[in-house]
């Protein structure tokens, strides 16, 4: 196990305090507890009530079960997939919880250790892979087709010239082992003012496809508004277009059907004063549902 993390302030955690409705008599959920900001804030800011935090990257539950020692009478971590949540809930013996946090995507620490193989801007193996469950990015390549490449970098990253650079990525794949392997193909084919942009917009698209992730978080905060009590708030925070478009149109449709109100009419955005100091923070995106009958 690597003890080292890298932690980073967590985003809109001013908003997330506001919105969450903390009771002392509450069970409330973090799904994403990554470095353990969020849950601290929430654990520091109650006295009694219980948290369960989830995270399927081991390195982050390493580092997160330090920082949470003191609260460890109420504060229970378990490395899963939120995509089990149900499974988790039921195995503790939860029927529902008081409140469900999902900060998404990747952590600023996964982002900057190079042997993740998260950015194209450190050099490391073409790994990419949030838990150790899921497959590297190297070797989901391998066994992919040339229209599926094509289809994730347009629909997951909105790449520019998409149908180059994964035609380009699907002959290179048995090759590709790093990330600069990877980053070379996209310079090959990208004109110099717009290549930071768009090897963002591919190792974005890529890290997406192979954590599964909006399947993920479709299914997390369907299981999450389930298990949530009446009057119980599910807060998500979203960074990607793809992420936020789900958690609109899940909410107006339980919304239309009467089992979750809407309390952030428009999303909320950091402040600017957030952005300033936190550029991750640029392009986050927090929607607040409550529940109204029990489903
Ligand atoms: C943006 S970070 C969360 C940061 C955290 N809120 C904090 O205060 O430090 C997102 C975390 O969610 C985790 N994650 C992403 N998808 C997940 C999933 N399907 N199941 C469990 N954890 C997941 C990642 O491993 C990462 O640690």
């Amino acid at each position: 196990m690597d003890s080292r993390y890298t932690f980073h302030r967590p985003v809109m955690v001013a908003e997330v305090m506001r919105w969450m409705n903390l009771y002392e008599s509450g069970t409330y959920c973090d799904c994403t507890v990554g470095g353990a900001g969020h849950l601290v804030a929430m654990l520091e800011a109650t006295t009694r009530a219980k948290f369960i935090g989830i995270d399927w990257d081991p390195n982050a539950l390493y580092f997160s079960r330090k920082r949470i020692k003191p609260y460890e009478d109420r504060c229970m971590l378990i490395e899963d997939s939120f995509i089990n949540l149900g499974t988790i809930l039921n195995r503790l013996q939860i029927k529902r919880i008081d409140g469900a946090l999902f900060d998404c995507g990747v952590s600023y620490h996964q982002l900057v250790t190079p042997e993740r193989g998260f950015s194209f801007e450190r050099d490391g193996q073409l790994l990419m892979q949030m838990s150790p469950n899921n497959p590297s990015l190297a070797e989901r390549l391998k066994k992919t087709t040339k229209e599926e490449i094509i289809r994730v970098l347009k629909e997951y990253g909105d790449v520019r010239n998409s149908r180059r650079i994964g035609t380009l990525i699907f002959e290179n794949r048995m090759h590709l082992t790093t990330t600069h392997d990877l980053r070379r193909l996209v310079e090959r084919v990208t004109p110099r003012k717009f290549l930071k942009k768009n090897l963002q917009k591919v190792f974005q698209a890529l890290r997406i496809w192979v954590n599964d992730e909006l399947d993920n978080l479709r299914q997390g905060i369907a299981t999450a508004v389930e298990r949530l009590n009446n009057g119980a708030r599910i807060l998500v925070i979203s960074y990607h277009s793809g992420e936020d478009r789900i958690v609109k149109h899940f909410f107006r449709s339980l919304q239309t059907k009467g089992t979750l109100q809407i309390l952030t009419k428009k999303v909320i955005k950091p402040q600017e004063t957030e952005v300033k100091s936190n550029p991750r923070a640029r392009s986050a995106k927090l929607r607040v549902g409550e529940k109204c009958v029990h489903s």
